[in-house]
């Protein structure tokens, strides 16, 4: 449940470039597959604050489609639909809706956000997880959200939040505080994620306004941690490992945390991420709940 320069998104509606998607597929599922006790208490609270409207669940950027499962298995009267652009995140999805039993209720729909919503039914929930921040005009992609759901029909907004922590301040080797330069350097990345994307607006990111000024009413905003402490199982180290990964090949490091990266992903150092106890997961993501009144 990080961004760290999964890169993809930026490239949509040009070429595709250098992501390979059998690569990062497996490895975005893997990290929604880690992150879904956090998703699962998100719909919840999402749930019981949406009145019962009849009609679709949408996930708008639902990548591998782990999300798309849950919300099926939370509205087991609905239809979800998972939409994102990318047809090999999608066959994912489509693999999930078989493997569990959902594929007479679980749809992929290949689409372009925000204006690809228009072809599917209106809905009674839209989930935006971390997908709005791929669209270069957020403002108008926030009113294809509020113009896909039904009167009375809800927007479960996933934007903002804090990056990750994974180790102790004090690794006892390096410099202390490392994750907290890594944050800087993402800030960099995201920035230039960001202007690239096409179309793209500067927006000053007061979510409850924007949502106001798509025609949608603000319910509630809300903030939900990750909270895997040490010791973290197999799957949960493996995501963390492949997470510092990406991280650090975004940036520039100095010297010393360059040696610092070098150890912490070499598979034979003790005190690397491979062996080390004490890795762990604490993240936050915020959640923003609108409604389109009737
Ligand atoms: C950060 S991932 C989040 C995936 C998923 N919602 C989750 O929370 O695990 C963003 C997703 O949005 C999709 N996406 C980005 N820009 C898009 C666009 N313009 N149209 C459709 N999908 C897009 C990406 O392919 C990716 O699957």
């Amino acid at each position: 449940m990080s961004e760290h320069g999964h890169g993809h998104g930026h490239q949509h509606g040009h070429d595709h470039g250098d992501l390979d998607w059998s690569v990062m597929g497996p490895v975005m599922e893997r990290e929604a597959e880690v992150s879904l006790p956090l998703y699962r208490e998100i719909a919840g609270w999402a749930a019981e604050r949406s009145e019962r409207v009849p009609g679709p669940v949408v996930d708008a950027g639902s990548g591998p489609g782990v999300v798309a499962a849950l919300l099926a298995e939370i509205f087991p009267d609905r239809e979800v639909y998972a939409v994102d652009a990318e047809a090999a995140l999608l066959e994912r999805a489509a693999d999930r809706a078989h493997r569990t039993g959902l594929q007479g209720r679980l749809h992929t729909h290949r689409a372009e956000l925000p204006g690809g919503l228009d072809a599917l039914p209106a809905a009674s929930l839209v989930w935006a997880g971390r997908s709005l921040h791929h669209v270069g005009d957020q403002r108008a992609g926030l009113a294809a959200f509020g113009r896909a759901l039904l009167p009375g029909g809800h927007l479960v907004l996933l934007e903002g939040g804090l990056p990750p922590r994974t180790l102790p301040r004090e690794l006892g080797f390096g410099r202390p505080g490392i994750e907290s330069r890594l944050d800087a350097a993402q800030e960099e990345w995201f920035a230039g994620m960001r202007e690239s994307l096409p179309g793209t607006v500067k927006e000053t990111e007061d979510w409850t306004a924007l949502l106001e000024a798509a025609g949608l009413r603000h319910v509630a905003t809300r903030s939900f941690l990750l909270d895997l402490p040490a010791p973290v199982p197999y799957e949960t180290r493996a995501h963390l490992i492949a997470q510092w990964q990406r991280r650090l090949d975004h940036v520039e490091l100095d010297p010393v945390d360059r040696a610092t990266a070098h150890r912490l992903l070499d598979p034979e150092d003790s005190a690397g991420l491979y062996h080390r106890p004490d890795l762990f997961l604490l993240s936050a993501q915020t959640v923003h709940l609108a409604v389109r009144e009737e």
